[in-house]
């Protein structure tokens, strides 16, 4: 057993759900409009799966897609780790599911929690147990069903988030794309900044509570705005200073609005060309949004152009919390 052997991303999946929410429906349904939303979010329409359709039904085609893209079969995954805040049940976890329904064998299947950062969260996790030696491929799922724990009578959310998923095969055998770095943090003084506040043990639902919408997503827009410029800021230019021997090549981050994204680009000097945005067409969709639009980019080539050079993921959200992950392509 080799105790620090490379991991990389031997695979990638992702996938959408058909139905399509338009600006235009949500004008018809809050007090809102296209020109708001577009010009002060970027986002034009959002994914929003069927009825009965779940998280891990969403898991389960993209991670059958990683599977394929890496050449391996459900046999050959040695863990599922799930980033997820909207799984199928409070218990048990996402990751389970998605076991029982891909044929997986009886392996080690967990979620993690981490909201927006979440994908951050669950790559970390899988690369450690990779290098280690414990296990040779770690299927990394990140899905969420926002749609159904959204107040679509809250104009200051509900015009944010999509459902959707994507999914990476973590393995010891990889072409591109070598795990070279990752960071994590969280400060937890700021909990109530994006929160359900029902529904869990600290505030059981009641016909009350119910009434209040509190089973649904409330959170502080313009704080959370500052907060995801200034880590954004932080991560890259930490990740940029870990690996200086290597030149930038793409920037993959969390699609939570145009203008953050821009606002930060910006303030780093980046080539917006090299800076991944598909938030006009899916929104925010949480731990999944970093695995769908890396997947985008690989397939559309546009990992194509970084050959050799630095690619960095970075997310941010409730907790709060906030990480990266650097590979080289
Ligand atoms: O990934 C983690 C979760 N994501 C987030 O938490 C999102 C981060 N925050 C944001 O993206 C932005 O803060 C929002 C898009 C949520 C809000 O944009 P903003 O530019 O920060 O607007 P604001 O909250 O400062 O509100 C400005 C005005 C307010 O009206 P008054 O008080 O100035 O009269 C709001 O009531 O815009 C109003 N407003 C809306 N108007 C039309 C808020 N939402 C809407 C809406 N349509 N959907």
């Amino acid at each position: 057993m080799n105790p620090c052997r490379p991991v990389g991303i031997r695979g990638s999946g992702s996938y959408l759900p058909e139905k399509a929410l338009t600006n235009d429906d949500l004008a018809k349904m809050v007090d809102t409009s296209d020109e708001w939303i577009t010009s002060r979010t970027g986002i034009r329409q959002r994914r929003i799966a069927a009825p009965g359709e779940t998280s891990s039904d969403m898991a389960v085609v993209a991670a059958k897609r990683a599977l394929e893209s890496a050449k391996l079969e459900p046999k050959d995954v040695g863990m599922i780790v799930c980033g997820t805040v909207s799984g199928d049940f409070i218990f048990p976890s996402t990751a389970c599911l998605i076991q029982k329904k891909l044929g997986i064998p009886q392996v080690g299947a967990f979620d993690v929690s981490a909201a927006c950062s979440g994908f951050m969260y669950a790559l970390t996790t899988a690369k450690q147990f990779v290098q280690s030696g414990t296990v040779d491929n770690v299927l990394v799922v990140g899905v969420e069903t926002l749609s159904r724990i959204t107040d679509y009578t809250d104009r200051g959310s509900c015009i944010l988030f999509g459902d959707g998923a994507g999914a990476m095969v973590v393995s010891s055998q990889f072409e591109h794309g070598e795990l070279l770095s990752t960071e994590l943090h969280a400060e937890g003084e700021g909990y109530d900044v994006i929160i359900i506040p029902a529904g869990g043990t600290a505030c059981p639902s009641t016909p009350e509570t119910l009434a209040a919408r509190k089973q649904f997503m409330s959170l502080r827009g313009r704080e959370v705005y500052k907060f995801a410029v200034s880590k954004f800021v932080d991560l890259i230019q930490d990740a940029r200073e870990r690996h200086s021997d290597l030149p930038l090549g793409y920037v993959i981050p969390h699609q939570v609005n145009l203008r953050i994204i821009e606002s930060a680009v910006e303030r780093l000097g980046l080539d917006p060309a090299n800076v991944h945005v598909n938030i006009d067409r899916y929104g925010n969709t949480s731990a999944a949004s970093i695995p769908i639009a890396f997947d985008e980019a690989r397939r559309t080539g546009k990992l194509d152009s970084a050959a050799g050079q630095l690619v960095l993921m970075c997310a941010f959200g409730a907790g709060l919390t906030w990480g990266s992950v650097a590979i080289k392509w």
